[in-house]
């Protein structure tokens, strides 16, 4: 079930540019219901409100709010436990064992490994025509920066990449389902290979935390996380590289800026996540009672969809919030969350975007688009903002 099913919000000029229709949304219907065949999905789109809702514990991530009381009990739980679908005690459980391997120092550490990878993906690239920056440069480094990172194969990325995507794009739910099956059952057969050859890498840590017993990890639980960083490795930082590109060929002063004063870097890198975010909506909530946002009263069992790119585009929280400032103090954004959910990756991606652009920026100093931008094409997705591709020419 996805909010996207509402052809008169989501036509073919919502996908290319959303922002002028989530500008009306803001403005005339703060919190407004789309149509699915499921039924209504409440879209929630100014800045307040959609901070407020994101750390508001009457938004639960239980599916099983959505079913009268009395079905609720006997309803089965969540078959893929990733914490980010799942609510306290659970959420801080799972958040804890693995938030020791997100910290900051050890995602600085990371930071000549990142290089090297992106050094080595930019001399891989063609210094000739037309080149796809998505499929060369922004979709393989983040992969290859998690599956190390995590211990898994990057030779494996064929059999996973198409998995994780379907999980994300508006596919009909068997090819969802399919998908998850599929990838679950990878990650499956990886922990068992962990379990005899340890590598000390993330999963094999966390192999090694559900082995212990108790009520640390249980085995279903280890496969989810695997799952969930995976994805979430894969399918968001990629967005952030890509969009930041086009913002900047789009806007030669901004990049003119940049160029000359690259230490506005780490500054310029919010600004991106604020001006085009990579996840536009943070994944649902179910409201468990009645709440009130944007003056509209959301019914309670109702599904609630925080639109974290219109937020960030709010003039009353951004001031000129559609133009792109480089320089700009962009604190605050909602591109990572708010709350507890507040994004688990937010250090490893802002190191590998910063990385990912310096690095390119520095090699290609006559970098353009080779399309004209109206022609650039956007994924479909309820949950992320991204390219299918981004032709330029890097000479
Ligand atoms: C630019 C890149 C990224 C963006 C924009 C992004 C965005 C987000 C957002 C909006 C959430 C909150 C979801 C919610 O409130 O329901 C989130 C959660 C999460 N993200 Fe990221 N993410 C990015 C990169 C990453 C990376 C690289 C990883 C892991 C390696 C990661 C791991 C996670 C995890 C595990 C959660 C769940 C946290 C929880 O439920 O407590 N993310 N991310």
């Amino acid at each position: 079930m996805t909010a996207t099913d509402d052809p008169q919000l989501f036509d073919d000029a919502f996908w290319r540019d959303p922002y002028p229709a989530l500008a009306r949304l803001r403005a005339e219907e703060p919190a407004r219901p789309v149509t699915t065949p499921s039924g209504p999905i409440w879209l929630v789109t100014r800045y307040n409100d959609v901070r407020a809702a994101l750390a508001d514990p009457r938004l639960s991530k239980d599916w099983r709010f959505t079913l009268p009381p009395e079905e609720r009990s006997s309803a089965p739980e969540h078959d893929m436990p990733m914490m980010i679908v799942l609510d306290p005690p659970d959420h801080t459980r799972l958040r804890k064992l693995v938030s020791r391997s997100f910290t900051m120092r050890r995602i600085a550490a990371l930071r000549p490994r990142v290089e090297e990878i992106a050094a080595e993906l930019l001399d891989g690239l063609p210094t000739r025509g037309p080149v796809d920056l998505m499929a060369g440069y922004a979709a393989p480094l983040p992969v290859q920066v998690i599956c190390e990172l995590l211990g898994v194969p990057a030779a494996d990325r064929h059999r996973f990449a198409a998995w994780s995507a379907a999980m994300i794009d508006d596919v009909s739910a068997e090819e969802a389902e399919q998908a998850r099956l599929r990838l679950s059952g990878y990650l499956a057969e990886l922990v068992a290979r962990k379990r005899v050859e340890p590598d000390g890498a993330l999963l094999s840590a966390l192999v090694e935390v559900a082995d212990e017993g108790g009520d640390g990890l249980s085995q279903v639980e280890l496969v989810a996380m695997g799952m969930l960083l995976l994805i979430a490795g894969h399918e968001t930082t990629t967005n952030l590289i890509g969009n930041a590109l086009v913002a900047l060929l789009t806007h030669p002063d901004q990049l003119a800026l940049l160029r000359e004063h690259p230490g506005l870097l780490p500054r310029a890198a919010e600004e991106f996540l604020r001006f085009d975010a990579p996840v536009w909506n943070a994944p649902l909530r179910v409201a468990v009672e009645d709440v009130e946002y944007g003056g509209v009263t959301i019914p309670a069992r109702s599904l609630v969809q925080l639109t974290l790119g219109a937020a960030n585009r709010d003039d009353g929280r951004f001031p000129d919030a559609a133009s792109l400032q480089v320089d700009r103090d962009a604190s605050g954004h909602l591109a990572f969350g708010h709350g507890i959910h507040f994004c688990l990756g937010a250090p490893l991606a802002r190191l590998e975007g910063e990385v990912a652009l310096a690095a390119l920026l520095a090699r290609f100093p006559h970098l353009q688009l080779a399309v004209d931008p109206a022609e650039l094409v956007y994924r479909r997705s309820t949950l992320v903002r991204g390219l299918t591709a981004l032709p330029v020419r890097v000479a």
